[in-house]
């Protein structure tokens, strides 16, 4: 992903600048052209020579620098790059990024960009969580700017806490992940993944039906998540009034067991998430006329199991997917009924969730999940829906990294 990239590379004055010679040497191991500046500040940790030996490329420091102008303006500069990087980006650097402020080389170049920009923020813990840092960091990623780090850790100035460069691995794949969102491939890039969202109808009569309050909003998140990470995504939903999401082969169902034929006519996948909630059960005398009210009498229904879809697919066989993921709305014993689930139905994961009254989960933009897996028990914190299923594909892609 990073071969023939070219990056723009800033570093400006902290401690952390010594990690650079490590990361441009790993940037060009994968193939990346790496161009430097140097702020003053960062000539004091490393000097223009050793970055010039490194890169292969002259090491740009002067603004005003009549041979550096005339070969390469400060503008071509800014512009001949796939990406500017700023490592390690001081508390400095950051406020003039939010500033606008052009009064060295590094800065204008920053200003007179049109490329992405990424930093890797280094500094001291109370620099980190001042105030006036944090909201220029909230200004720089509402510009778009992608931010790496920084970790917790020992510092430099003998502190403790956060404030750390993140490491050049964490930095490399950074950068990797950012080209293949922009290439529009992922960590999923090749895998199949099959969601089942929303509620199902399940006809009475030919205008009266059972449902169940699910939104599908999660399972659509799930979709979504998943095919921003590559994956090729089938998500087949019930009657929701979700919109359809972009980049997903969607296909609509109303019952149960149109469910489990679209989910079978859609495989073979890799990963299976069931997020919809399946009708327990169909009217097995639902007729094709409407039942007609007659004063004095109620109808019967017959109910007849519907088939578990879940428990379908992640039936053991040579065709089942490697990974298959339920969920578990519970109202009591939310963990120990979603482990007794997961061993029910034989699936690999149960992201159990409480839907009691006042969880505000059925229908809300919010959810607070349990991820359950043979490992044990992950509680996140409340996150917005979408958050939960970013997650859930971050954990699901760290599987398929590991596994497949
Ligand atoms: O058994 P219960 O409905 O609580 O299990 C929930 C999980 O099983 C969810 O992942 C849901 O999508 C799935 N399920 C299914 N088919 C059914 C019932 C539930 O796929 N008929």
């Amino acid at each position: 992903m990073l071969e023939n990239r070219r990056i723009l590379l800033i570093v400006a004055g902290g401690i952390a600048a010594v990690k650079v010679p490590d990361l441009i040497r790993r940037l060009r191991e994968r193939g990346a052209s790496v161009r430097c500046i140097l702020t003053k500040g960062g000539s004091q940790f490393v000097t223009p020579l050793t970055l010039a030996a490194l890169s292969g490329d002259k090491c740009y420091q002067d603004l005003f620098s009549l041979t550096d102008e005339a070969e390469m303006g400060h503008i071509r500069l800014s512009r001949e790059a796939d990406i500017i990087l700023v490592a390690p980006a001081t508390a400095d650097i950051m406020a003039k990024m939010v500033m606008g402020q052009a009064d060295d080389l590094a800065t204008t170049a920053l200003l007179a960009t049109d490329k992405p920009v990424m930093i890797a923020p280094s500094m001291n813990v109370m620099m980190w969580t001042h105030p006036a840092t944090q909201s220029n960091l909230q200004i720089l990623k509402t510009r778009e700017v992608r931010v790496v780090g920084p970790s917790a850790g020992d510092l430099a100035c003998g502190e403790v806490g956060n404030g750390r460069m993140a490491e050049v691995p964490e930095i490399i794949a950074a950068l990797t992940r950012f080209f293949q969102k922009s290439a529009g491939q992922g960590p999923l890039t090749g895998f199949r993944a099959l969601v089942t969202s929303g509620p199902t109808h399940e006809p009475i009569d030919p205008v009266r039906y059972i449902a169940n309050r699910s939104s599908g909003k999660q399972g659509h998140a799930v979709a979504t998540a998943l095919a921003e990470l590559g994956a090729s995504v089938t998500l087949i939903a019930g009657p929701t009034n979700e919109p359809d999401p972009d980049g997903v082969k969607i296909i609509h169902v109303e019952t149960a067991k149109q469910m489990m034929k679209a989910c079978t006519e859609s495989l073979p996948a890799e990963i299976v998430i069931c997020a919809a909630a399946v009708a327990d059960w169909n009217v097995e005398s639902a007729g094709g006329q409407k039942i007609k009210k007659e004063s004095g009498k109620t109808p019967a229904l017959k109910l007849a199991e519907n088939p578990d879809i879940l428990a379908t697919l992640a039936q053991p066989g040579p065709s089942r997917p490697s990974l298959v993921i339920g969920f578990a709305a519970e109202t009591e014993n939310l963990i120990e009924n979603a482990q007794l689930k997961r061993a029910k139905k034989n699936c690999d994961w149960i992201v159990a969730n409480d839907v009691s009254p006042g969880s505000g989960a059925f229908g809300g933009d919010n959810n607070t999940v349990h991820l359950v897996t043979a490992d044990g028990v992950e509680s996140w914190p409340t996150l917005q829906k979408r958050a939960v299923a970013e997650r859930l594909a971050e954990r699901i892609s760290a599987f398929v990294e590991r596994n497949l």
